[in-house]
């Protein structure tokens, strides 16, 4: 059995020594030194060109790094190939910790506080109850169920929408486009984790802005793509919106030209809500390789249909 990795290479060579010991009879190859591209039935990828798929005609499963698979062209993926994302409880805690930073500081006023620290300003201003300020997430798999169960250890109202309908305690819960702009209407922030699909892409837009409440920020955790970033800009320069925190952006790095760097009501942060680290993202690999080793279903298979 051969697995070729080819993504960050400091998490490669710690991934290589881990299946050398775990494994002894699966040899793990490094990109670029991929040898004997027929003998790869696994590959453990973060982007994945459509020219690499060709040449491997005996591949069995893709792992991604991720736990979004946008960058995968899923299109280019044999039928017979199963694409695998990355689940793991670390990546849920960190999306977690993220999450609760972010609506924290929103909740407590801290980019006032920030303004009026820079103009030398001491003027209190005071948070409602938490009971009475209203968190949606949109995106309902398992990150934005473990994002919700960490803010309702503070007692914010959580709402979920999904595309389906979902069922979770303490959490009121909205589906599809019908119920999107009910689940809209109340919320003082709107939390971003869903997938990156045809359907979502660019659904985070005028419309959505408009149908929040006036004032409300925005929390992106999901992908840039799932913004218009220029309807966004226009959003908090109209004060439609309050503020922005964006840990993706459609283009990254950011371009060094781009309204975002320097917006006064943006706060952004370089892709890092939740990576996989080397330690915790082997858990997870070693789970699935000896399940697939045996024949059993792997964990976090993507359905290439709807593309999560
Ligand atoms: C990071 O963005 C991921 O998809 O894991």
């Amino acid at each position: 059995m051969v697995i070729l990795y080819h993504s960050e290479p400091k998490r490669g060579a710690h991934w290589q020594q881990q299946i050398k010991q775990a494994f002894p009879d699966i040899e793990f190859r490094l990109w670029p030194e991929h040898g004997d591209l027929n003998e790869i039935t696994a590959l453990v990828v973060w982007q994945l060109k459509p020219e690499l798929l060709a040449q491997l005609p005996n591949l069995e499963v893709i792992f991604t790094v991720s736990a979004g698979v946008d960058q995968i062209p899923t299109e280019y993926v044999p039928k017979n190939v199963t694409l695998v994302r990355m689940i793991n409880t670390d990546l849920e805690q960190q999306l977690t910790e993220y999450a609760c930073m972010g609506v924290l500081n929103i909740y407590r006023g801290l980019p006032l506080f920030t303004a009026q620290q820079r103009n030398h300003h001491w003027k209190p201003w005071y948070c409602k109850p938490a009971n009475q300020f209203n968190i949606g997430v949109m995106g309902l798999g398992q990150q934005g169920k473990a994002v919700l169960r960490g803010l309702q250890q503070f007692h914010f109202n959580c709402k979920g929408w999904a595309r389906s309908q979902h069922d979770l305690e303490g959490v009121d819960c909205y589906a599809g486009a019908k119920e999107l702009s009910t689940f809209l209407s109340d919320l003082d922030v709107l939390i971003c984790l869903l997938p990156l699909t045809a359907e979502t892409k660019g659904i985070l837009n005028q419309d959505i802005f408009k149908a929040l409440p006036q004032g409300a920020s925005l929390i992106n955790m999901g992908r840039g793509e799932h913004v218009n970033e220029e309807d966004l800009i226009e959003a908090l320069n109209s004060e439609q919106l309050g503020y922005a925190l964006l840990d993706v952006a459609s283009v990254e790095p950011l371009p060094e030209q781009h309204a975002f760097w320097s917006h006064p009501k943006v706060q952004l942060t370089p892709h890092i809500a939740g990576i996989t680290r080397p330690e915790a993202g082997f858990i997870s690999l070693k789970e699935n390789i000896e399940r697939w080793q045996k024949g059993l279903p792997l964990l976090g298979v993507v359905d290439l249909n709807q593309g999560y």
